[in-house]
């Protein structure tokens, strides 16, 4: 499963799931899908980034649609973006997670991501305190 979505269902697709942060723009998804380095692997409910280099494939992005969170598209878009990795030549998936996204942490989780390293206090918040960056990775 790769993609037929273009850079602005990506980018109307990351403003509806992340209303909290800074959404990406079209021209992001431009480069980012321009890039030899990069895939995208998703369909109209949402979609996952990855970037590889060598045998190590980094998530850049997941995003499921509000609509049709929580009924199982985020845990097969996952695996299908490991699919993809690994058919790519990936042997080392990473990404990286603010320590209070539960839902997004206990996706991980489940689908068998460790965490390696924490960057503390990484997400700076407009409001509160800032918020440590989990690294993930899960060995294929
Ligand atoms: C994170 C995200 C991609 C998950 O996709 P989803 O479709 O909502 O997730 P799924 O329905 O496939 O659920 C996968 C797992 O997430 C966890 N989960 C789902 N809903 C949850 C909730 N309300 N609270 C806590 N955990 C939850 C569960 O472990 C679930 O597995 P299970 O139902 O088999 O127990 C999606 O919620 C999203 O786009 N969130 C906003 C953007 C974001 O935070 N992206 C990740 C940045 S690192």
């Amino acid at each position: 499963m790769t993609t037929l979505l273009k850079p602005k269902d990506l980018a109307r697709l990351h403003a509806a799931a992340f209303r909290e942060s800074r959404p990406w723009g079209t021209e992001e998804f431009e480069a980012l899908l321009a890039s030899k380095h990069c895939f995208c692997v998703g369909d109209s409910h949402g979609f996952a980034i990855g970037r590889l280099i060598a045998q190590e494939s980094e998530l850049l992005t997941i995003a499921v649609d509000p609509v049709s969170q929580g009924k199982g598209h985020g845990r097969l878009l996952l695996q299908h973006y490991h699919d993809e990795a690994q058919a790519r030549g990936a042997n080392t998936l990473f990404l990286e997670v603010a320590k209070d996204n539960t839902r997004a942490l206990n996706l991980y989780k489940t689908m068998s991501y460790e965490v390696i390293s924490v960057r503390a206090g990484y997400y700076k918040r407009t409001t509160g305190t800032p918020v440590d960056a989990l690294i993930m990775q899960l060995k294929l």
